[in-house]
């Protein structure tokens, strides 16, 4: 079958079924373009909890899927690919954290939306990469405990020094693998790109960037900039989905090590397997842990409205 008729049968089955196709940034371009809803992580778990269809189809890694579960508990749930896992998800154990607020009750705990649903459970308010810097701002209580991702929670707490920012030592395996030195290789050799990075990199490289946001932010960076040559710091579909949509403008992987496995594993095939014979990973949750999962998303999206 060629893509574009793929593509065609993938729209005709979802209207037919009643399935709303929600795809993270990082899909490949054929996965976008037939997607009803398509951005970062804020914006997923937003339209999720608006969604009208009946069935919602999530085209990105586990825990967007379980958010959307929780926000839309009475929809049915697919995940694309059943093996598309986040790493840093699980690098902390809600038991740490349940321990960590017996000694210290007067910390608010801040979970990235990259966790799993029972460190969710445990935690106060999520963000994501995009709204945590005002959602944090907006928490009224200035002792915060930033899990799992240390390079984000480090990030937010240079944003805001009068809050008293803890993080945990976890970490996206592929964003934290990208050093110094090849943020500053990659500038020497394209002396006229500005560099934009996701706050999931390291303090160091970070602070070589000349544009810190998420997948959407970086996007809209380039398509609001004047600019003709950019070095993205982030997962290299990114570059390519640029690269696509400007094809006359220059841009350049930060490092050949950004490229994560998980996202990639989703493919067109996945999603018109799913619509067409409708077997597929249906995402079930407890549903007295999903209730208490979805109240720091809840606090999130209020948060971050204000
Ligand atoms: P966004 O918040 O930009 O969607 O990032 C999620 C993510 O997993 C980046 O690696
Ligand atoms: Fe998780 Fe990193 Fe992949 Fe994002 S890029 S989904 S944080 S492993």
């Amino acid at each position: 079958m060629k893509i574009r008729e793929m593509q065609d049968e993938i729209i005709r089955l979802k209207k037919e079924k009643d399935f709303c196709i929600l795809a993270h940034s990082y899909m490949s371009p054929e996965i976008l373009e037939i997607a009803d809803i398509c951005g970062d992580s804020f914006k997923l778990s937003e339209e999720a909890a608006k969604v009208k269809n009946k069935n919602l189809l999530l085209c990105g890694v586990r825990f967007m899927a379980e958010g959307a579960k929780m926000l839309s508990p009475d929809k049915n749930v697919y995940l694309s690919n059943p093996e598309a896992g986040c790493p840093m998800a699980e690098q902390i154990m809600p038991e740490e954290i349940i321990s960590f607020k017996k000694a210290h009750p007067d910390y608010t705990v801040v979970a990235y939306v990259n966790t799993t649903a029972a460190l969710k459970a445990v935690s106060d308010v999520c963000v994501t990469s995009s709204s945590a810097e005002k959602v944090v701002s907006l928490i009224e209580n200035d002792n915060i405990l930033f899990i799992p991702d240390k390079n984000l929670g480090s990030y937010i707490a240079s944003k805001l020094p009068n809050k008293n920012i803890k993080v945990l030592d976890g970490c996206c395996p592929r964003h934290n693998g990208v050093t110094k030195s090849e943020a500053v290789s990659a500038k020497t050799r394209h002396p006229n790109a500005l560099l934009l990075a996701h706050p999931e990199c390291r303090p160091e490289v970070l602070e070589l960037a000349d544009y810190i946001g998420s997948t959407s932010g970086i996007i809209n960076y380039v398509r609001n900039s004047n600019h003709n040559e950019f070095i993205i710091g982030t997962d290299n579909s990114i570059t390519e989905y640029l690269q696509l949509e400007y094809p006359v403008r220059k841009f350049y992987q930060l490092s050949e090590k950004l490229a994560c496995r998980n996202m990639r594993l989703t493919t067109l095939v996945d999603v018109y397997n799913i619509l067409r014979t409708g077997e597929g990973e249906k995402i079930e949750l407890d549903p007295e842990l999903s209730e208490k999962a979805k109240k720091p998303i809840e606090k999130m999206i209020e948060l971050n409205r204000r």
